[in-house]
Order: structure tokens, then sequence, then C-alpha cells
């Protein structure tokens, strides 16, 4: 019948054609050119031999996104250098889906499927345990990841790990999750969003959590250190032609993998990150709790709790590597004698190691009458624990006339009309509160002293 010789046909065609990649996978040796990496043809066995593959060693698969070019880009090399060297008995496998990802957009997101596929049939293939297989893809490959960990999910395996390196947003954003990477695609998953500005109504790393953990820093939107970029655009067009656009709109997106480099590079330099509702309430610096998982840390050594949504953790970062900051939050009373204070406060802290320039404090809501406010200060070096808070401030109804008032939480005899005092301030990082109360009778201004106030 019809029936049975339809499925002889099929039968055949399945027989006779094996799984073809369209993938090119490569295992890093070691070295700066990744192009001298040794090639892993799927079902030949002998080229595993050739190229040392260990199956005995962990495995980890670097997938890179969209190209504009022909070529790996340089930070591929790097990140498989940093897990090489570091981790030491290690697979590092870097997937070239180049001829697919050279392509508009929309195709090339397409093909997204397909590499994911051809990383899971590698994976099926090379019989080792998926458990213990971590996948890393930047941008289009957060996606590819996340198909390839569906793909080996239908088929009863779980992938170990998922790092998404900002993925990618366009045509991926507000997807279901079977469409994009999620927190189903493997035991655990981790993303780092680093250029979720919108443009037009679209982004080029994708806005919404898609991880166990999504860390956000500065925001997610930008990135410290790219507004140059941005700001020189036209100079750098002239200079570079297009390639340089690519390097301009690449500095925030591709700052997440150099984030997650460095976390291998600088294990005395982990970066903390917290649980918060946005970055407005973390700006506040109301968020900075290691209490019940709220905190996690950034990269390689991530503490791998799985949760059932995804927590969105926020974090400060400097504009260079080593990237991290140590954070600090405070909650000072406020005393005024009018409604409004036309007042801009700055503070200096200083710790057991060091001490900090002083710095800008910028309170999200306007200071008026007697009230607790809260701020977040960053600092781009450890300065030990905090021993004493400097606060200093400039007061006055028009600029031209503040008067530079410094004081701290002394409250001297002055005979002066007050105008500001601070009644408490609370410190706090990430592990302890430290609290001191002032003095809570008269408060005045003192115009000349200053004065240093241990907070603990
Ligand atoms: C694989 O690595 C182990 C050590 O982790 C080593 O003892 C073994 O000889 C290696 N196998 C091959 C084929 O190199
Ligand atoms: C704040 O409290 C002080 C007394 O502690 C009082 O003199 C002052 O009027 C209050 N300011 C406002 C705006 O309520
Ligand atoms: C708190 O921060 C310090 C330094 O910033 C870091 O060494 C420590 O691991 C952090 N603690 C937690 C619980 O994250």
């Amino acid at each position: 019948s019809k029936h049975v010789f339809l499925n002889l046909v099929f039968t055949c065609t399945l027989m006779k054609m094996p799984y073809a990649p369209k993938s090119v996978f490569r295992l890093y040796m070691g070295g700066e050119d990744i192009e001298d990496s040794c090639v892993v043809e799927l079902f030949r066995a002998d080229t595993l031999q050739a190229c040392g593959f260990n199956h005995s060693h962990p495995l980890v698969i670097i997938t890179h996104g969209w190209a504009m070019d022909a070529v790996l880009e340089k930070w591929i090399t790097r990140l498989a250098a940093a897990l090489k060297s570091t981790q030491k008995d290690i697979n590092v496998l870097v997937t070239d889906w180049l001829e697919l990802a050279q392509q508009h957009y929309p195709i090339a997101a397409q093909n997204t499927r397909i590499v994911g596929q051809d990383i899971a049939q590698l994976l099926i293939w090379l019989e080792v345990p998926v458990g213990r297989v971590h996948l890393i893809g930047y941008s289009l490959g957060a996606h590819i990841a996340g198909f390839a960990g569906r793909t080996l999910a239908m088929s009863g395996r779980t992938l170990g790990r998922i790092t998404g390196l900002d993925p990618a947003g366009p045509l991926f954003e507000g997807m279901s999750h079977a469409a994009r990477l999620s927190p189903h695609d493997a035991r655990f998953v981790d993303a780092i969003h680093t250029f979720t500005q919108q443009h037009m109504g679209l982004s080029v790393g994708i806005r919404q959590p898609v991880a166990h953990y999504d860390f956000y820093p500065n925001g997610g939107a930008f990135q410290p250190g790219c507004q140059l970029h941005v700001q020189n655009l036209y100079a750098h067009l002239a200079e570079h032609g297009l390639m340089g656009f690519g390097q301009t709109v690449k500095c925030a997106h591709e700052r997440a993998v150099h984030l997650f480099i460095d976390s291998l590079l600088h294990p005395d330099k982990q970066i903390t990150a917290y649980r918060c509702s946005d970055h407005v309430a973390f700006d506040k610096g109301v968020c900075l709790d290691c209490r019940r998982n709220r905190c996690n840390t950034l990269g390689y050594d991530i503490r791998k709790v799985r949760t059932s949504t995804s927590k969105r953790l926020y974090l400060k970062t400097r504009s260079l590597m080593p990237y991290k900051m140590y954070h600090f939050q405070f909650r000072i009373q406020l005393f005024t004698q009018t409604e409004k204070a036309d007042t801009s406060l700055s503070i200096s802290l200083t710790g057991t190691l060091g001490e900090s320039e002083t710095l800008p404090i910028s309170l999200v809501e306007e200071i008026s009458g007697n009230k607790t406010y809260t701020f977040l200060i960053t600092l781009d070096t450890d300065i030990g624990d905090l021993m004493m808070v400097y606060v200093s401030w400039d007061v006055g109804p028009l600029s031209s006339m503040w008067s530079k008032v410094k004081t701290i939480m002394h409250w001297g005899s002055s005979e002066e009309g007050p105008q500001l005092a601070i009644g408490k301030i609370r410190a706090k990082t990430n592990e302890s509160t430290n609290s001191h109360k002032c003095g809570t009778s008269k408060h005045f201004i003192d115009n000349n002293k200053e004065t240093n106030k241990q907070i603990n």
C-alpha cells in the first residue's frame, strides 16, 4: 500500500543521511590564535584523539554570536585562554558557526536552532556526561546554548550549565521560553546583561530575565567607559570605517564577556551582586543583603543555587578590568529647619586598609523636612572594614551665596542658626552592619569645626 511505501522511503532517507553538522568544532590547544586550534569532526573518533581530547576532563563549549565578517573575534581566544590557564584539566571547544552567522540578522537568528542541534548531536556522539558540560554563549550564541540544552532535554539528558553573555534581544525578547534561552535549558543557567539600552524599541541585549540568576551590571543598559565610544562615533567611523562602527556597538555588548573573563583571572576580586527589584532601588542603596541567597558571585564561580524564579541581581563596576567595586549602603537621618533644603552632600570613608576620596552623595529624593534617606556609595579600591565616615555639605538658597559648611555628627555649641543636621547614620556593607547614633538634643551646623566621628 501507499502507506508502507512512504514508510520505507522515510527509513531509507534516515539511513542514507547521517547527521551533517553545519558548524565546525575547534578544540582550543593554547596560544593566541584560535585558527591554530584542532578541528574535531563529528563521528570521527580519530580527530578527537589527534586533537588530544581527554574524556575524563570536564568540557566547556564557547559559542560566538552574529558575525559582521568571517573572522572569529579576539574575545574567543581570551576566554578560551582564561579557562584553560585557570582550570587546567579542562577541554575547551569553540563552536565556529561563522558561515551561518555571517548573514542578515534575521537569518542568523533563525540559524541558531541549527547550531544548537549541532552542539546537541556533538555531545550525544561524544558520550560525555552532559551534567558536567558548560556551554558559554555570547549574544546569539546564548540562545544557541539554550536550543542545545533543549534538544538534549528532549532526549532525557540534562545539561550542566549554560552561561549567557549578553544574550541577543531582537527576535528573542518577549518570546516563550522554548524560543530563547531559559532556565529550563540546563540544570543551572546564569546570564549577564550589559547592553539593554533601547533604541527605536529594540535593544541589542535581551532585557528580560532568561536564567536562574540574571546579572545587570550598572543597571544593564549601558556600561562605564563605553560612552567615549559613542561620543566619538563619527571620528571613529572616519578613521576605521564600518569596522569602527562594530567596535562602537560592541563595547557595552561585549562587556559581559570581559566581566566573565575577569572572574577567571582575578579570583581575589570576585564581584558580589545583589538581588533587587530594579536598578533605581539598587542606586537608592537598599539592596546590599546576602541573607537567604539574596546575593551571588558574578562569573565562573557563581554559587549554583537553583531557584524557581529568575533572580535579578545588580552591581556597579569600574570601566576597566579588574571591574570590581566595593559597595556601601547608608541610611542617614537629616533634620532641616525649612521645608526644602537646597543642599549637596558629600562623603568620604576611612577603613582599616585606606580611605576614599570625597564623593558626592546622590539622593534619589530631594531633602525636605525631617526624614531618613538612603544612598549607595561605591569605591574602586578596598578600604577594608569601615571605621569612619565624614560627611560635608553645601547649604544655601542661591549657588553664588552658598557657604561652605563642613561638619560631621559632632554637635558643637555654635550659636548660629541651625539649617541642617544629621541625626543618625547607619552604614552597611554586604556582611556587617555598623550603626552609630548621634546626639539627639539641639542640632547646629558647626561652621568652624571639622570633626570625624567614629562609626563603631
Ligand atoms: C586524561 O587526563 C588524566 C588526568 O586528568 C590523565 O591521567 C590521562 O592520562 C589523560 N588521558 C589522555 C588520553 O591524555
Ligand atoms: C525638624 O525637627 C526639628 C526638631 O527636632 C524642628 O525644630 C524642625 O522644625 C523640624 N523641621 C521640619 C521641617 O519639620
Ligand atoms: C562581601 O564583600 C567582600 C568584599 O567586597 C567579599 O570578599 C565577600 O566575599 C562578600 N561576602 C559575601 C557574602 O558575598
